[in-house]
């Protein structure tokens, strides 16, 4: 079938849909003398061909400059089927239309999927039908028109947007709407004064549950993405489960010795109410450790949910758990994923930097990446604690989300450090050209 067909300069350009090539980002690319021929397994692989096409023309760019390309062709599919950024517009309000521009560079590196951790300690960014509360006092936040706007946005790029609320720890902003839903403790106002020290929600509280059944059937018809995630990460549990009465109560009817087996009560509940909306459940993964050594999960995660690896040092023990337990897995580790963190000693966020360790670009660019298994795909992870404007965002993300994305789209066999470096001047200079903010990495030009 024949989508569009052109002629310029007596150069025939032909984009065509072939439905029997195989995998849906699938797309080959054919530039000879009589013309140049993109043929895609569906209008997302032409897209993504798209972005190729543009690449070979920046990246040749004295012959674009002559109105030439070089003879090529290149058949081409992705190794992952997803590879996702993550925004935090909780710690940093991120206006919608600073979200499209960071969509707009994304869909140029193939990226799928755009994470938006929309509540925590520092704000609730999201309307919620039925619960102003949640958002009141406050115009920063995406109302529901604004998320339809970002996400037809993101749908017309063949990027899914996927919604984070961070429970049961992260909830600082949650309870301050809803103060009854923390545990009773003795210093719970001085833990919450401080954001980030942890205060939760209680598990033995039944209105936590009906809240979030509300929050999560909210989310779950906004969001087309089949995907919630619901955080679980540094939950704070011996500060607030392990000292509450009525978890304590709820501990020993159930015959636990520690706080933590709680979680698997908590999410047990949580999860059904994102199953009964048809969707599937995502998490940080957790271990009984926050450093090695760890043994084994912080709760029993049911074989359903996809967990991210993302702790430094933990990524190999989490790789061997999710394999071992059915998990989906999502590469985001800190080491190499964690684009909050200085590319360069010394380039520091001049915001809130909290003394985060350098992931250089290469350092990026070699995450490994095991092919055939568990492996979903790989996120890059922006953090907004020193993150205060989508400038910024843009600047910690490139030129390292570049060499992410590479490792999510390009076959771990076929990813060369050194071809990566030869293809970055032209990469960058179209970012220039875009008017984005990028760090120069003067560093990997040097030899
Ligand atoms: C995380 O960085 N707290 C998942
Ligand atoms: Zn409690």
């Amino acid at each position: 079938m024949t989508e569009h067909f052109g002629e310029g300069n007596g150069v025939k350009t032909r984009l065509e849909v072939d439905p029997s090539m195989s995998g849906k980002e699938h797309y080959r690319l054919e530039v000879n003398p009589s013309g140049l021929h993109l043929t895609g397994a569906s209008e997302e692989a032409l897209f993504r061909g798209m972005q190729t096409l543009d690449q070979i023309l920046w990246g040749d760019v004295a012959a674009t400059a002559r109105g030439e390309i070089s003879p090529v062709v290149i058949d081409d599919a992705p190794a992952f089927p997803r590879r996702a950024l993550m925004l935090d517009p909780a710690r940093h309000f991120i206006p919608v239309k600073d979200v499209k521009r960071f969509i707009d560079i994304m869909a140029r590196y193939k990226f799928n999927v755009l994470q938006l951790h929309l509540t925590d300690d520092e704000g609730w960014r999201v309307e919620i039908a039925g619960h102003p509360e949640l958002t009141a006092g406050s115009d920063q936040y995406y109302s529901e028109s604004d998320i339809r706007e970002i996400i037809g946005y993101a749908a017309d790029r063949y990027i899914e947007i996927v919604p984070e609320t961070d429970i049961p720890g992260h909830t600082r902003a949650l309870l301050s709407a809803h103060p009854e839903l923390g545990c009773h403790i003795a210093d719970s106002a001085a833990l919450a004064a401080v954001p980030g020290a942890g205060v939760m929600a209680c598990a033995a509280n039944d209105s936590v549950y009906s809240l979030y059944d509300d929050i999560i059937g909210c989310l779950a018809s906004m969001f087309p993405s089949p995907y919630i995630h619901l955080g679980g990460d540094e939950a704070a549990i011996e500060r607030n489960w392990a000292l509450c009465g009525d978890c304590r109560r709820m501990m020993s009817e159930r015959g636990y010795t520690e706080a933590a087996s709680l979680m698997n009560d908590f999410f047990g509940r949580m999860l059904s109410s994102v199953r009964s909306r048809g969707k599937k459940a995502i998490l940080w993964c957790e271990l009984d450790n926050i450093y090695m050594p760890a043994e084994k999960y912080l709760m029993d995660y049911p074989s359903d949910v996809t967990l991210v690896t993302w702790r430094n040092g933990l990524t190999p023990k989490c790789m061997e758990l999710t394999a071992a337990n059915g998990n989906p897995l999502i590469m985001a580790p800190g080491e190499h994923a964690y684009l909050d963190y200085p590319q360069m000693k010394g380039d520091l966020p001049e915001h809130n930097n909290w003394g985060m360790p350098v992931t250089t670009l290469q350092r990026s660019y070699s995450i490994d990446m095991p092919a055939n298994g568990n492996v979903e795909g790989v996120m890059g992870t922006l953090w907004g604690e020193a993150i205060a404007d989508v400038d910024r965002a843009f600047y910690m993300a490139y030129p390292r989300a570049m060499a992410l994305a590479e490792a999510g789209w390009t076959l771990p066999e076929r990813r060369s450090w050194d071809s990566f470096r030869s293809r970055l001047p032209g990469a960058l200079s179209k970012l220039m050209q875009l008017g984005v903010s990028f760090r120069v990495p003067f560093e990997v030009f040097g030899d």
